[in-house]
Parts: C-alpha cells; sequence; structure tokens
C-alpha cells in the first residue's frame, strides 16, 4: 500500500520510516509543497500526508483525478483545506491530534515574554543599554488572564495557569469539568471586561475570523495583553497595530499572523516580504513574534507523523480512522 507524503522535512524523516515499518506501508516521497505542478506524483496513492500548505479546490479535484480519496493533514487545524469542495467530491479528509503540551507550553512562554517585557530587555541589552526604565513587568500572580477555547490546548493551558496564582476566566462553546477545578467559566464579555491577558485556543473558522478586531478590543481593558498561538485569522492586523500604536493592547506576543502561509518555514532573509501587517508588528519592542513554532517539539513532530500515517494505513485497509475529519 502506497502513501503519498508532501512537504516531509528532514526532522521528520525517522518518524516517517518508523511509521512506515509498524504499519507496513510504503511512502512515497511526492515532493515539497502540493501544487498543480506536482500533483500526479501522487498517481497510485490512495491516501496523501500534507502539511499547512492550501489545499484549494482545484488541487483537491487533481488528486482526485488521479485516484487519491483521502487526505491527512500532519496538522491540527485544516482551514488550509477547501473542506466543503472535498465534501463534494468525495474526497475524504483527516487531521492529527498531536501533543497539546507542545502549544499550551509555548502559549504560557509567551505570556510570560510578553508580561515580563523581554523583547524591549533583551533588544536593549544587545545595545548594551541595561538601564530599567520602560521594562518593569508584573507578575502574573497580580493578573487576571482570560483563556478563549478550552479544547485539548486552551485547557491544557489553564492547567499551567494554575500554577502560577492567577485568576483565569475561560470562555467556549463546551464547557469542561476539568478546565472549571482551575478557571471560572463566563461569558466573552466578561472575559474580554475582566482580563488583563487574553490568550486564543480555538481553531479558525468563518464564525470567528477577525474576532478580535477594533470593536472587540474597545471593549477589553485598556493596556490588555494579547497572546495568539491559534491562527493568524482570529486577529484583524490592522486594527491590532492601531491599539497597540494608542496603549489600547498593551503588548502581544503572536506566534501567528494573518497571510504567514508561504512566509514561514521559509528561508527569506533575502526577500522583501509582502506582508506589511508583519513588518511593523514585528518592529514593536512590545510585540513579540515568532513564525508558527509553538507546536514544534520532538514530541509532537512524532506523534505528528506517526498519526498522520497511521490513519492513512487504516483509511486504506476500511479501519476505524479516530482523525477522520470527512
Ligand atoms: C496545527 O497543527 O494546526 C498547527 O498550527 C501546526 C502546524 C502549522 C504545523
Amino acid at each position: 500500500m502506497k502513501i503519498g507524503v508532501y512537504s516531509g522535512r528532514k526532522d521528520e524523516r525517522d518518524f516517517f520510516d518508523r511509521a512506515a515499518s509498524r504499519c507496513g506501508v510504503q511512502l512515497v516521497a511526492c515532493g515539497a509543497v502540493p501544487d498543480l505542478s506536482n500533483y500526479r506524483a501522487a498517481e497510485g496513492c490512495r491516501a496523501l500526508s500534507v502539511i499547512t500548505t492550501p489545499i484549494s479546490a482545484k488541487l483537491l479535484d487533481a488528486f482526485y483525478s488521479v485516484g487519491v480519496r483521502y487526505i491527512s493533514t500532519r496538522t491540527v487545524g485544516y482551514d488550509h483545506i477547501d473542506v466543503a469542495h472535498a465534501r463534494e467530491i468525495g474526497m475524504h479528509i483527516g487531521n492529527v491530534s498531536y501533543s497539546p503540551d507542545s502549544v499550551a507550553d509555548y502559549a504560557v512562554m509567551m505570556i510570560l515574554i510578553a508580561v515580563r517585557k523581554l523583547k524591549a530587555i533583551v533588544i536593549r541589552a544587545q545595545g548594551q543599554d541595561f538601564s530599567l526604565g520602560g521594562v518593569r513587568g508584573r507578575e502574573l500572580r497580580d493578573l487576571t488572564v482570560g483563556v478563549i477555547g478550552t479544547g485539548r490546548i486552551g485547557s491544557c493551558v489553564v492547567r499551567r495557569l494554575a500554577g502560577f496564582g492567577c485568576r483565569v476566566l475561560a470562555c467556549d462553546l463546551h464547557e469542561n469539568d476539568q478546565v472549571r477545578l482551575a478557571a471560572e467559566y463566563v461569558p466573552l464579555e466578561e472575559l474580554y471586561r475582566h482580563s488583563d491577558v487574553i490568550t486564543l485556543h480555538m481553531p479558525a473558522t468563518a464564525e470567528n475570523y477577525h474576532m478580535i478586531g477594533r470593536e472587540s478590543i474597545g471593549r477589553m481593558k485598556r493596556g490588555v495583553c494579547i497572546v495568539n498561538t491559534a491562527r493568524g485569522s482570529l486577529i484583524d492586523s490592522q486594527a491590532l497595530i492601531e491599539a497597540l500604536e494608542d496603549g489600547r493592547v498593551g503588548s502581544a506576543a503572536l506566534d501567528v499572523v494573518e497571510d504567514e502561509a508561504g512566509l514561514y518555514y521559509n528561508d527569506l532573509k533575502c526577500v522583501n516580504l509582502k506582508n506589511r501587517e508583519l513588518a511593523i508588528l514585528r518592529s514593536f519592542p512590545n510585540t513579540f513574534v515568532t513564525p508558527h513554532t509553538a507546536f514544534y517539539t520532538e514530541h509532537a513532530v512524532r506523534d505528528m507523523v506517526e498519526y498522520s500515517v497511521e490513519s492513512c494505513a487504516a483509511f486504506c485497509r476500511g479501519e476505524d480512522n479516530p482523525w477522520l475529519v470527512i
């Protein structure tokens, strides 16, 4: 049984080899980013493993025409795939549920970096400015942290925050009893009104596109710190920039930004980037930006690869596939 792999990285190689031999499948390296120039490499594979690169309706049709019937993304989010079109043509889609601790650890680190003004401290120290002016931080135990989205990752974040002694407010459509042990569920409005830090942990959907924008920022505490390790589309970058400029938002730590596709995970040091919002955000001393690396731990990469291969093998054999989305 052949499984096609797109965008396979060197650091995934050993995990792929081990998973393939455990599942008794043959892997076919189909190329870098899947697109209309290389879809034919998938011929003979009923299932594919891909990562966060966009899979458009046209590309889905192309894969279908060469016999692909299942696409497993080695990611939790699947907003890069045109799922509605996949459903129409009968292409099945799956994701993976890797270690949520990878992103949860990172989110807490981002919160600390923001509230302790670490970016400004480090930049200044590099220029031998060891003065204290302007870099006094705040202690988490004195703050209220609002966690929006308490699924697998958000609930891990809540558990970690409990150890810092801060007040934790949570908001989700589906409440979780474990989360209730360390956080108080409140309506979104209340979370906005009372939180000193707001951290986002929900998937990107059409409904929550730009949920953090001019209007919602206006309902938050002045000087709020916003942390995003979820999806760039949750925040209106332009509105965030304006709010950071006038102090309505006091700081931000962003592992994801709008229109990051094609930029992140590439070495672009000699390229003028076509993402002005990213350039402005990176220029602010109170805005810490990382290139969508919250997931990137050994544990999580192993999970992503193994579960994706297992999921493809299960689909091809008609076995139970816990990662099937449609
Ligand atoms: C996801 O799994 O949804 C992620 O955000 C990580 C991915 C970009 C590799």
